[in-house]
């Protein structure tokens, strides 16, 4: 049987390894780096969204649609009195693979974010990354990914897209903090 989770996982372990690395430079206490943080992910999560919203997404997970977090973005820079910054291009989601593959990545960010909301100044706005997950969101999309890809080609192109994904992140973290920061 497929196991397209996991065969996500290990082919962009290095890539979520360089991630972790770049924004585990912002220092989410310090509210000029927390402010900066917002911004590169303002620059990358909102424009795969709509990417998937555009591919027609919520017809393969009717809850998509309660899932997305532009907005939460869009309301921690207002409170911080910063607009939102223009968006990457997404990468191709033209199949149903890679747009399982884009969106395993945008939901699996919010498994670090829970971790990473503890570290924010407490009078600091957290509605993107203080949002819980409701009980068994996680599993339930991954029971579904799995479900979904089954062939190695459809797994192929899922873990190219979430590929892409990721270094949408890593280029809109680059571009925020500036050439100092390395892998
Ligand atoms: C400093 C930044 C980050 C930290 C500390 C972090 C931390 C974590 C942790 C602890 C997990 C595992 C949680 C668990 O298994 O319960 C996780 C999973 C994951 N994270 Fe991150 N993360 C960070 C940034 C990101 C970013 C920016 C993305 C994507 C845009 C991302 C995508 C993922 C994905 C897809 C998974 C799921 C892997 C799997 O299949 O198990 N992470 N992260």
């Amino acid at each position: 049987m497929a196991d397209a989770r996991a065969a996500l996982r290990r082919d962009t372990a290095g890539d979520h390894e360089r991630l972790d690395a770049l924004f585990g430079r912002f220092r989410l206490d310090d509210p000029v780096d927390y402010r900066a943080f917002l911004t590169a992910h303002a620059m990358a999560l909102p424009s795969v969204e709509a990417a998937l919203d555009a591919a027609g997404f919520a017809a393969l997970l009717d809850d998509w649609p309660a899932r997305r977090r532009g907005s939460a973005i869009a309301a921690d820079l207002a409170a911080l009195g910063d607009a939102m910054p223009p968006p990457l291009a997404a990468p191709p989601l033209d199949t149903p693979a890679a747009q399982w593959g884009a969106a395993y990545v945008v939901e699996g960010s919010r498994l670090g974010g829970a971790l990473l909301a503890r570290g924010v100044a407490e009078t600091s706005p957290t509605y993107y990354l203080g949002t819980p997950q409701p009980p068994g969101a996680w599993r339930n999309f991954l029971a579904r990914l799995d479900e979904q890809l089954r062939s190695p080609d459809e797994i192929a192109a899922a873990t190219e897209a979430a590929r892409g994904t990721f270094t949408l992140f890593e280029q809109a973290g680059r571009i925020v903090k500036g050439a100092d920061v390395r892998p």
